[in-house]
């Protein structure tokens, strides 16, 4: 039979059984009669060891070969493993040149010395965790909404509206060899989406409780550690919501439990990134402490006396990349909820909170160390007049006629958020740089492969 590694090696009481495993060559080590192999087929951190005697040509089965193995599963004599593979017939399936290829047997390459070869990092041992995670996590997800009663949409990528107002946005165009007899394939201008909140809103109309999580896209020129030019994001959208407490308590619960499951699902692979990526990283956990809730203009106030976020900051000014590390620092490096911002710096979407002056929205991030804002999300404005009033300021009236009509024709309180899927995963694995949690990473001026 045809096992995986990870099948292979969780055999309970292996006794000889013939098997095929298919893989590539991870190290070879060859004694006076025994040559040793590991093999690798992504399925597992762990390597099958097999183990072939002399007559097999040690030459041939270089590091990063690709070989398929037949041969007798038994009971390891090592104390280093349970299982493996005594060969009987070892093929090499394509050669690999080592001498070229750039990932070195027993080395331990640097993430940004791997990031130069999207092709090939996957085939180490960090990139195969961070990318087993990854999948694990996408599973994880869309579990928690499934048993959360959340329907799954498919928001478009093409989209002719600007969600978040920002102007970063990816136009569409169709290649100069399709003729039309119009100049432009929609008829009106087309961008990559920058989320997909606003389609969901409409769902939510009919659903109640919607998500999505796909692919979005930002012409941001922003060259840091945390901004991709393509991220993933979780969006959920739910009605009947009236407050941030409860949108709170979803993003809460959505972080907990992907992680619960990512951490039983593959503990090895987690606890690898955390050895290797960020010794001594421990998972955030919301159980172990207490979430801090500032809201922003109390933070001012309270600033004001304390002077916890260092340097240079005032009413109607966001929170930088430094005031965000300064607050974690303060509470104790533990996510950070903070609502209620100036209107004048969210979409015009958000729900205006009406307290005078200060002119805040019902807005809500939630900060997390190590990676700062990961979640972005808020209340909607649901009443037709004052959202009308919203978009006639913003000249977005005709625009977003359909929007209005939302709020028209049954509307309700609603509320919704966004979570920064590579983010997520920068925080659960100490992950320093975006770049090395996405599988091919796209970002001001690069887009390899
Ligand atoms: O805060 P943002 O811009 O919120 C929205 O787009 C809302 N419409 C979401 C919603 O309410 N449905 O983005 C949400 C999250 C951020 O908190 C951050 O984690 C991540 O998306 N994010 C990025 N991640 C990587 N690269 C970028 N350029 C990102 N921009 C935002
Ligand atoms: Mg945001």
């Amino acid at each position: 039979a045809k096992l995986s590694v990870r099948d292979a090696l969780g055999a309970q009481n292996p006794s000889g059984e013939r098997v095929k495993v298919q893989g590539w060559i991870r190290s070879v080590r060859s004694q006076k009669e025994v040559l040793f192999l590991h093999v690798n087929d992504g399925s597992s951190l762990e390597s099958l060891q097999v183990v072939a005697d002399s007559s097999f040509d040690s030459r041939e089965l270089a590091f990063g070969s690709s070989v398929e193995v037949q041969g007798q599963l038994i009971k390891s004599p090592s104390k280093r493993q349970n299982v493996e593979l005594k060969a009987e017939k070892i093929e090499v399936i394509g050669n690999c040149d080592a001498k070229a290829f750039p990932i070195k047997y027993k080395e331990r390459h640097p993430l940004e010395y791997l990031r130069q070869y999207p092709h090939l990092r996957c085939r180490t041992n960090v990139l195969g965790s961070i990318l087993r995670v990854r999948s694990e996590a996408t599973a994880a997800i869309h579990s928690f909404f499934k048993d959360s009663g959340f329907v799954h949409i498919h928001t478009p990528i093409i989209t002719s509206n600007d969600c978040e107002g920002a102007g970063e946005l990816f136009q569409v165009e169709h290649s100069s060899k399709i003729k039309l007899p119009e100049e432009n394939f929609f008829n009106v201008p087309a961008f990559l989406t920058v989320s997909g909140q606003l389609h969901l809103e409409v769902m939510s109309g009919a659903f109640t409780q919607v998500f999505t999580f796909g692919p979005t896209f930002r012409a941001e020129n922003s060259q840091t550690r945390r901004h991709l030019a393509e991220f993933y994001m979780v969006e959920a959208e739910i009605s009947f919501v009236k407050s941030l407490q409860d949108l709170m308590k979803v993003m809460e619960e959505l972080f907990k439990a992907t992680t619960v499951m990512v951490l039983s699902n593959c503990p090895e692979d987690v606890e690898l990134c955390h050895k290797f990526i960020a010794p001594g990283q421990k998972v955030i956990s919301f159980v172990d402490k207490p979430q801090y809730i500032y809201s922003l203009n109390m933070l001012i106030a309270y600033n004001e006396y304390n002077y916890i976020l260092k340097f240079f900051f005032f009413w109607g000014i966001d929170l930088q990349t430094e005031h965000e590390k300064y607050l974690l620092k303060h509470c104790g490096n533990i996510p950070v909820f903070i609502i209620n911002y100036p209107s004048a710096l969210k979409p015009f979407y958000m729900r205006d909170n009406e307290d005078g002056p200060q002119h805040t929205v019902a807005a809500v991030d939630l900060l997390v160390p190590g990676v700062g804002e990961l979640f972005g999300g808020s209340l909607r404005e649901e009443r037709y007049h004052v959202l009308e009033q919203r978009l006639a300021r913003s000249g977005l009236q005709e625009a977003y006629q359909w929007y209005l009509d939302l709020r028209r024709f049954g509307s309700v309180p609603h509320g919704g958020f966004g979570m920064g899927f590579e983010r997520y995963l920068q925080c659960i694995l100490g992950v320093e740089n975006i770049k090395d949690v996405m599988p091919f990473p796209r970002f001001t001026h690069s887009c390899l492969l």
